[in-house]
Order: C-alpha cells, then sequence, then structure tokens
C-alpha cells in the first residue's frame, strides 16, 4: 500500500454507525451553534484583534475581519459538505484521508494540533491576561515572572502602578495559562454532555458583552482615532524587534491572518460529528450558523474597539486586555462594564479551550482508530466514554505550550496551520466531487470548483501576510510530522 492509499469512503461512513464501540450520540443542532459560537467568540476578538490593529492595520483590522470571514466561509462551505458526507469524529483529517489519501491525512492530523493544541494554549495565555485585570479590581495580581513566558520582558508600560518594580524583569512561566488548561481538561474528561451544557450558559454571556459593548462603546468613538482608516504603506517593529508590514493592502492581509485566529473553531463543530444525534442536516447548519452570527459581531466590535482606543494604546499600556483596559480609560462611568467584560471573558475563553481541547482528542481519537498513532489515544473512559488518555497527553503538551510560548508566537502558528488546513479541506471538496461524484451530498457547496478556488486562495493569501518567521515555523513542524509518519505511522497504519 502506497503513501497515497486513500480509506474506502464507505468504510468511514460504516465507521460512524459502528454505535457500541463509538462516541455518544447527544448533540442537537442547537447544541452544535452554540459550540461553535463557544469555539469561535474567544482570544482572537478579545485579544488577537488589539494586536493586529497595533502591529498590522490599524482601524482597517474591520477590513482584515471581512478578508479572514470571505476565506472561512469558502472553507465553511466545503467543510459542511464534508461533514453532511463523512459524519464522523475527525474533521478535515477524516476528510483528506478519503480524498486524498494516507500522507495528506497524516500532515493535516499532524496541522490540526496546532489548531486544536497550540490553539488552546493560545487561548490559555489570553485568559491569564484577562485574570490580571480581574486581579486587578481587588488590587492583586499574578506576579509577571509567573503570568509570563521566558520569552517575554516586563516594559515600563506593563508593569501596573500596583508593582512598578517589575519592570525589566522575564517571565519564568505562564501559572494561569496552565491552570485554566489543567481545569478544563478535567471537565472534558467527565464527558461531552456536562461541558456542551456549561458551554450553553457560557455562550450566552459572550454573545451578551459583545454586544453590550458594541452598542455602549459606538457612543464613545473618537473620530480622529480613525484617521487614516487604512495607514499608508511602512514597518512597524514591535517591542521584540521584530517588523510587521504595516497598513496598506500587505497590513490587512497581515491582519488577516491574525484575526484569521478570532474564526478558528467552527470547523471544530465538524469533529464532533460522531456525537450529533442527525449529523447529516445538522451538521451545514451548526457550522455555517455559527460562521455568520460570528463575522458580523466580529466588524462591529473591531470597528468600535479601534475607534474608542488608538493604536498607540494597543501599541503600549492597552497591549494586555485591551479591551477592558479601552473601556477603563476611555468610557468614564463604565467601569461596572470592564467588571463584567472580565468575567465573562474568563468563562468565555475557558469555552473556547474546552471545545478546542475536545476537537484535539477527537482528531487523534479518529487517527488512534485507523492506526496512525498509538492505541492509548482511542482509550475509552469506562464509566464516561470519553479519550481520557488522550485528553491526559494533550495536557502536558498543551501545557507546555501555555506555559513557556508568548501569545503572539503560539497564536499565529495556529492561524497558519488552520489556514493550511483550509486549503486542502478545499482542494478536497473540489477532488472528491470528480473522483466520487456518486456519493450522496445532503449539503452540496454551489459553484465547485470556483469556490474551492477562491477559498484556496483566499487562505494562501492569509498566509502570505502572516510572512516568513511562520512560514519558517510551519515547516518546521510539517518536517517533525514527517519523521514521526515515517518512522511509525506507516508501519502501523491499519490501511496497510
Ligand atoms: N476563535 C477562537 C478564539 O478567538 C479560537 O479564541
Amino acid at each position: 500500500m502506497g503513501l497515497f492509499t486513500k480509506k474506502p469512503i464507505h468504510s468511514l461512513i460504516n465507521d460512524s454507525s459502528d454505535g457500541e464501540k463509538g462516541l455518544k450520540r447527544t448533540l442537537t443542532a442547537g447544541n452544535l451553534i452554540a459550540l461553535g459560537i463557544g469555539a469561535i467568540i474567544g482570544a482572537g476578538l478579545f485579544v488577537r484583534t488589539a494586536a493586529a490593529a497595533a502591529n498590522n492595520a490599524g482601524p482597517s483590522v474591520t477590513i482584515a475581519f471581512v478578508v479572514a470571514g470571505i476565506g472561512c466561509a469558502f472553507a465553511g462551505l466545503c467543510y459542511a459538505e464534508f461533514a453532511s458526507m463523512i459524519p464522523i469524529a475527525g474533521s478535515a483529517y477524516t476528510y483528506s484521508y478519503a480524498t486524498m489519501g494516507e500522507l495528506v491525512a497524516w500532515i493535516i492530523g499532524w496541522d490540526l494540533v496546532l489548531e486544536y493544541a497550540v490553539g488552546a494554549a493560545t487561548v490559555g495565555i489570553a485568559w491569564s491576561e484577562y485574570l490580571n485585570k480581574l486581579l486587578a479590581i481587588f488590587h492583586m495580581r499574578i506576579p509577571y515572572q509567573w503570568s509570563h513566558s521566558p520569552f517575554e520582558v516586563c516594559q515600563l508600560h506593563d508593569s501596573s502602578a500596583l508593582f512598578p518594580d517589575e519592570f525589566g524583569m522575564h517571565g519564568i512561566m505562564n501559572m494561569p495559562a496552565l491552570f485554566i488548561i489543567f481545569m478544563l481538561t478535567m471537565l472534558l474528561i467527565r464527558g461531552t454532555k456536562e461541558s456542551a451544557f456549561v458551554n450553553g450558559i457560557i455562550v450566552i454571556s459572550k454573545v451578551a458583552i459583545v454586544i453590550i459593548f458594541i452598542i455602549l462603546g459606538w457612543g464613545y468613538m473618537n473620530p480622529a482615532n480613525h484617521v487614516p482608516y487604512i495607514p499608508p504603506a511602512s514597518t512597524f517593529v514591535d517591542s521584540y524587534g521584530v517588523g510587521h508590514n504595516y497598513g496598506g493592502i500587505w497590513g490587512i492581509l497581515g491582519a488577516a491572518g491574525v484575526v484569521f485566529f478570532a474564526f478558528i473553531g467552527f470547523d471544530a463543530v465538524s469533529t464532533a460529528a460522531q456525537e450529533a444525534k442527525n449529523p447529516k442536516k445538522d451538521m451545514p447548519i451548526g457550522i455555517l450558523g455559527s460562521l455568520v452570527i460570528c463575522t458580523i459581531l466580529y466588524i462591529l466590535f473591531a470597528h468600535v474597539l479601534t475607534g474608542v482606543a488608538s493604536v498607540n494604546d494597543f501599541r503600549t499600556a492597552g497591549k494586555e486586555g485591551s479591551v477592558v483596559f479601552a473601556i477603563q480609560k476611555y468610557m468614564t462611568g463604565y467601569n461596572w462594564l470592564a467588571n463584567l467584560v472580565t468575567v465573562a471573558i474568563l468563562f468565555g475563553f475557558s469555552s473556547v479551550i474546552l471545545v478546542m481541547l475536545m476537537g484535539q482528542s477527537r482528531v487523534f481519537y479518529s487517527m488512534s482508530r485507523d492506526g496512525l498513532v498509538p492505541k492509548t489515544f482511542s482509550n475509552l473512559h469506562p464509566k464516561y466514554q470519553t479519550p481520557y488518555h488522550s485528553n491526559w497527553i494533550f495536557l502536558v503538551l498543551v501545557g507546555g505550550f501555555a506555559a513557556f510560548v508568548p501569545g503572539d508566537i503560539v497564536g499565529d502558528m495556529t492561524s497558519i496551520g488552520t489556514l493550511f488546513a483550509f486549503i486542502l479541506v478545499c482542494a478536497g471538496v473540489w477532488i472528491l466531487r470528480v473522483t466520487n461524484p456518486e456519493i450522496p451530498r445532503s449539503f452540496k457547496v454551489p459553484f465547485v470548483p470556483v469556490v474551492s478556488i477562491l477559498g484556496i486562495i483566499v487562505c494562501a493569501a492569509m498566509i502570505a501576510g502572516l510572512g516568513w518567521t511562520n512560514w519558517a515555523r510551519l515547516g518546521g513542524w510539517l518536517v517533525i510530522g514527517l519523521f514521526i509518519y515515517f518512522g511509525y505511522s506507516r508501519k502501523h497504519s491499519k490501511l496497510k
């Protein structure tokens, strides 16, 4: 059997009705939309928006959201077709096994670790930023060294008035980020039904604060902050000496790559296909429904945020916990809102981490059933029926990234890894239309291959915008993956 052996699609569909051995089917379309929004709104909006405005696009970060949203819509349509056709756990990994063969499937599965595991770490780090905002209400703070990675140094504007002595201090490890990853791993092991319930409550509060901020912040926008809306092209060098394309078209594309992070997660819905009651109908609704709602909210939110506070704020004192910073500094009398937003964000980020950790363990569950990763990744808990060994193993990996790597780096790695996976999914839908036109699809992407091609172009443009350091990181990650594939997976593949 060669590198391009494909898993027969009928055997995939049989796997999905393999009720006894499989995961429990408990999720409805409503649960899936909630799962999607729960996964989508998070650090991308509340942390990466300000970073993209500061480093890449200024107020035109709203246009970057439009670009990223368009890319996701094309890829989302492709995901929905796949999910309605192959309604089983594993997301893009499973789809590519049926369409592009084992090697490509491995590459995607490995790449999805960037999306889910490294993504969860990114949100964990963002959680740590807002935890300090919460503690500040009580005049407390986790010391700089214990809430930052070893690669970060406290700038003058980072150290709050309470702890001016922190200036110049190096981080040691991000303890709060590690803590939240640990707690959510424990919750996940208890099972998705309970987790989906907790998630439902969080989703409501998260959407509510986004809407409240848009409405109340609208009156506090300073028109001067939106001029020029698209800054002229230049280079911005951040506090670590890294240069970014700022302004112009490249600034917008770079920002789109950064805020693309805010959309990651709608595809996590597809990883829950094996737990959906009626996957054929509910998957497309879950994926596209959550995507549309979030895109509208993001554009409005980014417009208000960059109107209330300036780019310079986001480069200095407003760099961490940007939304709360903007409210406290410019929206006088709205301290209650800042506090409410802080609490909601902390819960909101938790739901994002939960879905990402769940997506990660589900992808490796599928890969393990196929023999590409060790069997332990598909061992189910005797009582809760969750892949608990996998959850434990990823706790170590995700916790390591969260504790020791800066948020900007893991954030951009997540974006680029996911964009790459999306490109392969867009190509996969097109390939499968040609090779297996006879398979029933309860949802069909209109205008294939136009949609596939446009999805590939928009995602590739965002990858281009992310710059060579990120290309190099993605390349390095894929090389490690290939070593594992040829050293282990190829020999243990069940298809073989
Ligand atoms: N989209 C998710 C977030 O913004 C990953 O945090």
